[in-house]
């Protein structure tokens, strides 16, 4: 890439958002990979020996009792486990083959490929605009009509531009929680990430908010890695392609989301899908 570019300031950080953007969706076999993953808190081993490998452009799905470390294994995908203090981990996470604890990686960088949505809307007190516009501004982009082209377009990506276009100068905490919700995933979307992480987003939400999330779920796997933590098994059935089965720290199984769920391979996963525990 040339050094030098008569490109106002803004327009540049444009041009290496998108380089970014086609680097990541480029003919990659896996685009998140965990091999021979160990997590310990502290004297605690949280995960056990996991290797699994996700298909780009898909949802996957994590499911398994309270407790088994879902939360804990899709955490490691962005690094949002490195602000836990007694955190540890061997083996290897690689994003688009490339190992994402390795010194060289910058973690900011990463997590604006990564993006991560929550059990609860935890949008910011401020405005909508404000909030989606939030990860532009803190990368120091500061052409208003670059950021409100973008706030509009994730707004629309997340099926709430609809709902909001009259108002975006309305306060956040005023939308209910299923917008709330989806407000949050158009401030994961507005930095462009390739892979969204969303740990049980839809369990705080009425089975309508749940149902619009699962719909645009299924709408963003066109563009996006999704991996889901849910403890709703007909939900797990009904968006993702792949579904991986934990129990207490263990992958005890991992494949396509229509076998999982019609005739697994475990009696453990058996007893699960059909609730006889969890
Ligand atoms: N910060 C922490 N310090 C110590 N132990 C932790 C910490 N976070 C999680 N754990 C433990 O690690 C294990 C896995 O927790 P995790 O939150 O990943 O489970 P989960 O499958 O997401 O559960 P749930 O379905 O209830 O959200 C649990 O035994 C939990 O108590
Ligand atoms: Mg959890």
């Amino acid at each position: 890439m040339e050094t030098k570019s008569k490109k106002p300031k803004e327009e540049q950080k444009d041009v290496a958002i998108e380089s970014k953007e086609v680097k990541h969706t480029d003919g990659q076999q896996y685009k998140l990979q965990a091999k021979n993953v160990d997590v310990f808190y502290g004297d605690f081993q949280a995960i056990e020996d996991i290797t699994l490998d996700i298909v780009p452009n898909s949802v996957t799905a994590f499911i398994g009792p309270s407790g088994c470390g879902k939360s804990t294994f899709l955490r490691l995908f962005n690094r949002m486990n490195d602000y836990i203090d007694n955190f540890d981990m061997n083996g290897k996470i690689l994003l688009d083959g490339q190992n994402i604890y390795s010194p060289s990686v910058r973690v900011e960088e990463l997590r604006k490929t990564v993006g991560m949505v929550f059990q609860k809307p935890n949008p910011f007190p401020k405005s909508i605009f404000d909030n989606v516009a939030y990860g532009l501004q803190i990368q120091g982009i500061t052409d208003q009509d670059f950021i409100e082209e973008r706030v509009i377009e994730s707004l629309k990506q997340a099926t709430l531009y609809s709902e909001v276009k009259d108002d975006l100068n309305k306060q956040a905490l005023a939308l209910s929680g299923g917008q709330q919700q989806r407000l949050c995933i158009a401030r994961a979307l507005a930095v462009k990430p390739s892979v969204l992480l969303m740990d049980e987003p839809t369990s705080a939400l009425d089975p309508i908010s749940t149902g619009k999330i699962e719909d645009l779920i299924h709408e963003l796997q066109k563009k996006f890695t999704i991996v889901i933590v849910t403890h709703n098994m007909q939900q797990a059935g009904r968006i993702s392609k792949k579904t991986a089965f934990l129990y207490m720290g263990r992958l005890i199984e991992y494949g396509d989301t229509q076998k999982i769920f019609t005739n697994p391979e475990k009696e453990r996963t058996q007893n699960y899908i059909t609730g006889r525990f969890g």
